[in-house]
């Protein structure tokens, strides 16, 4: 007996089944119990191996398949009724000749294996609309992570009661089994496609394990679909992070901050600032709901329950607060090296041991060639774990946003601060926000390309709309620009002539966040320049850093020729979207071309 008469899921649950030919399908409810027996079946059968519990706890080291290891954004498509609707960012497809296509893929694709049914809800149960979704899914690896990265499982069940609506989320590696065959450590397919149905909020995955295509309450639904239904509705559904920030007076802020994959939000939002007497709290390190309060502010939450971050980099000294939380267990770890000893360890973490187990599964010495770990390998563990978690992280409400980052990866031009003179400059800088692709995502590394509000491989719909979606966004605040959160445009990133990093970034960025705060009080001295305020070196406190005047100078310099030579750039990728650019936002760069002229 299923434990729900909710019609409509056990219909959409029999068709699925019907179609894709599961040995077994089971109901997850979320329990230790169940928990146990799907890490016990994953350890045997050789998908995960177990951590030493003296070291982490409850913890699991999993490799996947070495074509399976980052978004496929090539593969990523958003199938609207009209074509036009998708606009030039995404990837688009018919629904009916998607789901035509797909249908032929999972016919049989769970055979010799179990289909697993997980309610899920992004946000709380107890929020005034729970949103909740449905995956079904033949990967127990999918199973044990949502299990880590969402509410799920018996409880959401219940709350769904009979007749409450879901999105419903069907992922498949593709890799049915004969009777007989032995299993792989990572099954999945060469032919992949992750794809949404905006109109009637649908996700169907195909052929990947990899998190950002097979969580699919992550990515597909807290982002591409959610960003849909933000926009009918009203509300934003953002690539954010969202911090607390304390100051030594007291004072509470909040800000939260778009930045593209790999490119700082899990370590900002964990950030343990360098500067006395000031102290971050997490709230989220990936994705904001965001929307306007009755008060005319901006509240943000945070969908998740779990932190699926990057691994390389994270360490005691870049990000001591995401090690704490890790080490307290209960984490399932991809792609990274295991250790003799039974722990793990990638590039980044101190001295590397004499020997350790590659992610390809590789006797690895530090005189090998090639990294231990896979520069996208990820830790995933509960965000209740973090030992900096604000108490407000479990609040429906959320929090009332002081003030948006938006941020990049750039050698050069963009400096380490600069703040927009309103709101609908603050759009343009996220609209023009350009970064170095990362290993985050399949493709080539290090090429500068445009990432709207880092949301390119997320927008759900026409990028143009996106961006009058957000000018609009401002009529929240009632006419009182005041509430509004402040746009600042922050580079960790930016380098000298010589290669090396200008600013040194983590912890540090705790003294852009004290000079942000200023600027919210009225205080904090900026330069006005062509693209924004800018800090003086002296408005930023740099007490006890030892720094060099010259790099603080170039890490702070705004350079004419840098920027015009932005300007034909950004052109290029305004008249992608033809009628649909807000004229705003052309006339924000007629504005900064005369500016530039003039400077
Ligand atoms: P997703 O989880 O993929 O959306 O990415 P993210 O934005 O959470 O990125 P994350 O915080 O994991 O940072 C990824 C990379 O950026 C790591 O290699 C970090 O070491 C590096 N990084 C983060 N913050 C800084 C910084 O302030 N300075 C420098 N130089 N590197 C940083
Ligand atoms: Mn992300
Ligand atoms: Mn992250």
């Amino acid at each position: 007996m299923p434990p729900t008469s909710h019609p409509r899921l056990l219909a959409w649950i029999d068709e699925v089944t019907a179609l894709t030919t599961p040995d077994r399908v089971v109901w997850c409810d979320g329990s230790e119990e169940e928990w146990r027996e799907l890490t016990d079946a994953l350890v045997e059968s050789g998908s995960l191996v177990r951590l030493d519990p003296q070291k982490k706890p409850n913890s699991f080291w999993a490799r996947t398949d070495p074509g399976d290891v980052a978004r496929v954004e090539e593969r990523t498509f958003i199938c609207s009724a009209d074509e036009a609707d998708a606009g030039p960012t995404n990837n688009w497809m018919a629904p009916a000749e998607m789901k035509a296509t797909m249908t032929e893929l999972y016919r049989g694709c769970m055979r010799g294996r179990t289909m697993y049914v997980v309610p899920f809800c992004m946000g709380s149960l107890d929020a005034p609309r729970p949103m909740f979704g449905v995956e079904l899914t033949d990967s127990p690896y999918v199973v044990a992570s949502m299990r880590i990265m969402t509410r799920m499982g018996a409880a959401v069940l219940t709350a769904m009661g009979d007749d409450a609506d879901f999105v419903p989320a069907l992922h498949s590696v593709g890799a049915p089994l004969e009777p007989g065959q032995a299993d792989v450590p990572w099954p999945c397919n060469e032919t992949k496609y992750i794809s949404h149905f905006p109109e009637t909020r649908e996700i169907w995955s195909f052929g990947s394990g990899y998190g950002g295509n097979s969580l699919l309450g992550k990515k597909c639904y807290a982002l591409r679909i959610a960003s849909v239904a933000a926009r009918d509705e009203g509300w934003l559904a953002e690539h954010m992070l969202i911090m607390k920030l304390t100051s030594p007076e007291g004072q509470v802020r909040y800000v939260a901050g778009a930045f593209p994959s790999a490119c700082g939000k899990t370590n900002l939002a964990m950030l343990e600032p360098t500067l006395p007497g000031w102290k971050v709290e997490t709230i989220g390190d990936d994705i904001a709901w965001m929307r306007f309060g009755e008060d005319g502010r901006l509240w943000a939450t945070n969908p998740e329950f779990g932190l699926f971050g990057v691994a390389p980099g994270t360490d005691f000294h870049t990000n001591p607060n995401a090690m704490r939380t890790l080490a307290r267990g209960n984490s399932v770890f991809t792609n990274v090296a295991l250790t003799d000893d039974g722990d793990i360890w990638w590039e980044g973490m101190g001295e590397p041991p004499a020997h350790l187990t590659d992610w390809k599964n590789q006797d690895w010495t530090p005189g090998s060639p090639t990294p231990s770990s896979h520069p996208n390998s990820r830790f995933c563990t509960p965000i209740e774990q973090c030992p900096i978690l604000a108490e407000e992280y479990h609040d429906p409400r959320g929090v009332p946003i002081d003030a948006i980052l938006f941020g990049g990866r750039r050698r050069t031009t963009v400096p380490l601060v600069t703040e927009a003179r309103d709101w609908v400059h603050g759009v343009y800088l996220g609209a023009t926000l350009s970064s170095e692709t990362t290993a985050a995502a399949v493709g080539q590394v290090g090429v500068v390309r445009r990432d709207p509000m880092a949301m390119l491989p997320f927008i759900g719909y026409h990028a143009g709309d996106y961006f009058q979606h957000w000018i609009d966004m401002a009529k929240g605040a009632s006419g009182d620009a005041a509430k509004l959160p402040k746009v600042f445009y922050v580079n960790w990133f930016r380098r000298g002539d010589d290669g090396r990093f200008l600013w040194p970034g983590f912890g540090e960025n705790s003294r852009v966040l004290k000079w942000i705060v200023d600027r919210l009080d009225g205080k904090g001295d900026g330069v006005e320049t062509p693209i924004g305020h800018v800090p003086t070196p002296e408005a930023l406190d740099l007490t006890g850093l030892d720094l060099d005047e010259a790099d603080v100078a170039a890490v702070l310099r705004v350079d004419r020729d840098e920027w015009l030579a932005e300007i034909p750039q950004v052109t290029e990728w305004f008249t992608k979207f033809g009628d649909k650019l807000p004229a705003v936002l052309w006339a924000e760069l007629d504005a900064l071309r005369a500016r530039l002229a003039d400077a």
